[in-house]
């Protein structure tokens, strides 16, 4: 497996951050992740102004422009095995004596690594998956792509525990998106999705799901919907870069529907399977 930390390509072994990095330390960095379909990154530029707004927000310096960006996560997909990969991103304000405030001089940690892509088989987009749900415990800025995911780490560790694939997320009764994903629904033919504010992450996978929805010529209604809306909606799937889309078929133990994938799940799902290759 190789990595690349700071303008370097090198084995997992060898890649060294000191143990002042403010990643470790305060959490304090920014984070994408990438799919590589037959060694193609997946909506790569999308990725990386999601990448540098991220970065602005945190007022950490973004090192590349874009097409430097690319060249180093092409290498990157070229240095590994996989045909389908998952690149990860992180960029920490980098190593400083610990001081709550932003140290005055201090490079940013650049790192990237590649892992064989894994989604969902076959047999779990078959049957659907199971969530559980839970107050959305996290902070205002969940729009950031920050790798400080305590409350993220703790709600899947929750799910897991349950025996279910995803928590999804409701901030003063109404849907924002789950632990590690984007939720959507289907009430009547429509398809309803959170609006991209503070409280979710802006997926790519949402944004591709909203073009198919298009293309497909099924109604969207973006806004905000109260938990009852979704517990009694037709269907329910969560997005996400790894977990592509996958139809939610239990919510706390209760059924959605009639408990299996819906129609408007299959045609999406076949539309997304067309569209990444
Ligand atoms: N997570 N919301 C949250 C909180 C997420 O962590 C993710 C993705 C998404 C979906 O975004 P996208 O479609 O761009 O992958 C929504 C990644 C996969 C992760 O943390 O591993």
């Amino acid at each position: 497996q190789i990595v690349y930390l700071n303008g370097a390509f090198m084995p997992i072994e060898e890649a060294r951050i000191p143990v002042l990095d403010r990643g470790f330390i305060f959490g304090d960095g920014v984070y994408e992740l990438i799919p590589v379909y037959s060694r193609h990154p997946f909506r790569l530029q999308e990725h990386l102004r999601r990448l540098s707004t991220s970065l602005s927000s945190l007022r950490i310096p973004n090192l590349y422009d874009s097409a430097a960006w690319s060249r180093h996560v092409e290498e990157l997909v070229k240095r590994n095995e996989a045909e389908d990969q998952s690149i990860y991103i992180q960029v920490t304000r980098g190593p400083a004596p610990r001081d709550h405030a932003f140290p005055a001089h201090v490079e940013p940690t650049v790192f990237m690594m590649s892992n064989p892509l894994i989604t969902p088989p076959a047999s779990l987009v078959e049957s659907g998956a199971v969530a559980i749900s839970s107050q959305d415990i996290r902070w205002d800025h969940c729009d950031i792509k920050a790798i400080s995911l305590l409350p993220n780490v703790l709600l899947r560790q929750m799910a897991v525990d349950e025996g279910a694939v995803e928590t999804i997320l409701f901030r003063d009764g109404m849907l924002t998106e789950g632990a590690a994903s984007n939720i959507f629904a289907v009430d009547k033919g429509v398809i309803l999705a959170p609006p991209k504010d503070q409280h979710m992450l802006p997926g790519i996978t949402y944004d591709v799901i909203l073009e198919l929805a298009e293309s497909e010529g099924i109604p969207v209604d973006i806004g905000y919907f109260p938990e009852a809306r979704i517990r009694s909606a037709d269907e329910l799937w969560m997005t996400s870069s790894t977990k592509e889309i996958l139809p939610i078929v239990r919510l706390d133990n209760t059924p959605i529907a009639n408990g299996l994938p819906g129609p408007i799940f299959k045609r999406m799902y076949k539309a997304y399977q067309l569209y990444k290759n």
